[in-house]
């Protein structure tokens, strides 16, 4: 088995049967040279840093009832916000003074957040910091939208698949939301020149070990600058509330294999992984990822962005959320940094 992971790292490539035997294996030793073959790649490409992304969670209204995510429509119990361009220009400002140069605008399929107004935002963050980074995840928009919001000067997009398979994805979306709507929202970003994540979460209900080497397979061939995952937590408001939660192990073999697919992609160590476990992150970052993205949420509106539970406390406001993970990070012989850190492939 051993050879197998050998063989990924030199050719970035499996079949799936290879994927799904490396899936499945039990073998300890194999399992440990995977991740330390993950970690030294990541090491050559990137050094000990961990590229920090200051997070702007700028809404939680959502049109969409994903079965799995907390700020689902139908929960009549979150209390909505939106944050205005003034306030998102804020936050960036706060973060910027802290280091960052890249901004990640993450929100719910709002429709109050209008094409105008998102672009307007962007067009703002353009003048203001022309050196940064503009990061988008805001759901599925048309190509026209698409397009205005990289003229505009946005630079990269953030949209999970979460799952490849279209049998397990409707059993995780309401009939309204179709697949290949998502696929289309990613081939256009990708064509119009944004840099664009996508990615998975393990451990939703139903999904097997044949879905995630579709998802394997998927984005072997898409080759998203970014890779996002995380395990699955269930939402005590949505349908899945009694689910049990993803597998940490899994989403951490999940991290090392794309890291060995992709030696240059862009991968968070996710929140999500905090959640499940204290030591989530840094063994996300020993597995092969190299990006955090703390919170420049203003505190009063933080717990309010809550797509699942037991979402970690992560300091009381951005300047304790930069430091933690900073000394987190330190802890395990790696430095944290604020600058772009954009894609490259050479
Ligand atoms: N558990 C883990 N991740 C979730 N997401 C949404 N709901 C959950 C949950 N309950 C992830 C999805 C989405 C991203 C923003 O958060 O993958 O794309």
């Amino acid at each position: 088995m051993k050879t197998l992971v050998d063989k990924l790292r030199d050719e970035h490539s499996l079949t799936a049967e290879e994927y799904r035997d490396l899936l499945s294996c039990t073998d300890t030793e194999t399992l440990e040279h995977l991740r330390v073959q993950a970690q030294m790649v990541a090491l050559s490409r990137f050094g000990n840093k961990v590229y920090l992304r200051g997070l702007v969670e700028i809404g939680n209204v959502c049109k969409n009832n994903c079965f799995y995510c907390g700020i689902r429509k139908s929960n009549v119990r979150l209390k909505r916000y939106r944050l205005n361009r003034d306030n998102i220009v804020e936050c960036c400002r706060h973060g910027y003074e802290l280091g960052y140069r890249t901004f990640v605008l993450q929100g719910g399929e709002d429709p109050g957040m209008s094409d105008e107004k998102l672009e307007d935002v962007v067009i703002a963050l353009r003048k203001e910091f022309p050196d940064c980074a503009i990061t988008l995840s805001v759901g599925e928009r048309s190509r026209e939208t698409y397009e205005r919001l990289f003229k505009a000067g946005a630079n990269r997009y953030l949209l999970r698949h979460e799952t490849y398979n279209p049998q397990h994805y409707k059993s995780l979306h309401p009939r309204i939301m179709v697949q290949e709507n998502r696929l289309r929202c990613l081939n256009d970003l990708k064509e119009i020149g944004f840099q664009t994540g996508t990615g998975i979460m393990v451990g939703t209900p139903l999904q097997t070990l044949d879905h995630l080497v579709e998802d394997i397979k998927f984005i072997e061939q898409f080759q998203p600058e970014m890779i996002g995952i995380g395990p699955f937590i269930p939402h005590k408001e949505t349908p899945f509330a009694t689910c049990p939660a993803g597998d940490i192990d899994l989403t951490l073999r999940l991290i090392s294999i794309f890291r060995l697919i992709s030696p240059a992609a862009l991968i968070p160590a996710t929140t999500a992984m905090a959640a499940l476990s204290p030591g989530g992150r840094e063994r996300a970052v020993l597995a092969g990822a190299n990006v955090a993205m703390p919170s420049l949420t203003p505190t009063i509106h933080q717990k309010k962005f809550k797509i699942y539970d037991h979402k970690p406390f992560e300091g009381a406001n951005p300047e304790e959320s930069y430091e933690m993970l900073s000394r987190r990070m330190e802890a395990i012989g790696y430095v944290v940094s604020g600058e772009r850190g954009d894609y490259t492939n050479e």
